[in-house]
């Protein structure tokens, strides 16, 4: 970790807990540093000279983890849901470090997630700077025309602006259904959602199957694994 960072971060990063959590535990006094309590989140730590504990517990930086997650519908991303429906950390329960979503899946979109705590590595994958693919099987209502596959692979109009191209690939289809494949160097809120409305059709079911060359493979719908050393570093290096 740099040396410079404030105490709710390197309580987050030390992958305790969220950066919310790390902010009511500080509240909450059970943090200190160089012996004395510091209730202030913002306060800068240096991590290599100040000493910090938890609970009473010298700080330890934790291995980095990543997990590869088959994310069923109805499961949300985000760590608490008000509502209280199901979220992905009910499927990774045993994994005891705190590890968040590499970019977010809808409820009803189902497939691929990387979960992690090695922020550099998220941001990497999910800054479209990066120009990670992400592929998406998508079954859309009804039939999608060849002019309507042209026009998804060179770019819609959304109201955040136009697609950048994406690769399109027809996989089959009755009269009901038309079943996409659609591989996306951005990851914008909704995006193949959005696209699908924007060529007059629904999506139906949606599922992401690979991230760059990682892919969901045999892994059963709310499953995990820890990601090969290998997959590993094929993500480092990942750039489509
Ligand atoms: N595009 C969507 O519309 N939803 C997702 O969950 C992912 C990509």
């Amino acid at each position: 970790m740099g040396a410079q960072k404030t105490l709710e971060r390197v309580i987050s990063k030390a992958g305790l807990g969220s950066r919310t959590q790390a902010r009511s535990w500080i509240h909450a006094k059970r943090v200190r540093v160089n012996g004395q309590v510091v209730e202030n989140p913002d306060h800068w730590i240096d991590f290599d000279r100040d000493r910090v504990e938890f609970d009473g517990k010298p700080l330890r930086i934790r291995e980095k983890v990543y997990l590869l997650v088959n994310k069923p519908t109805g499961y949300i991303t985000t760590f608490k849901d008000p509502e209280g429906r199901p979220t992905v950390y009910d499927l990774i329960g045993a994994v005891e470090t705190f590890v968040s979503p590499v970019g977010r899946l809808d409820l009803d979109t189902s497939g691929l997630l990387i979960m992690t705590n090695d922020t550099q590595l998220a941001e990497r994958l999910t800054n479209p700077d990066h120009h990670v693919a992400k592929t998406y099987v998508v079954e859309c209502g009804g039939v999608i025309p060849e002019e309507s596959i042209r026009l998804l692979r060179n770019g819609v109009e959304l109201n955040d602006g136009p697609t950048r191209p994406a690769a399109v690939k027809r996989l089959g289809g009755s009269g009901a259904s038309t079943t996409l494949e659609i591989v996306l160097t951005e990851g914008r809120n909704r995006q193949v959602r959005r696209m699908i409305e924007a060529v007059g059709s629904k999506v139906v079911a949606l599922t992401r199957t690979q991230i760059g060359s990682i892919a969901i493979g045999q892994l059963a719908p709310g499953e995990w694994r820890p990601l090969t050393p290998v997959e590993l570093d094929r993500l480092r290096r990942e750039r489509s």
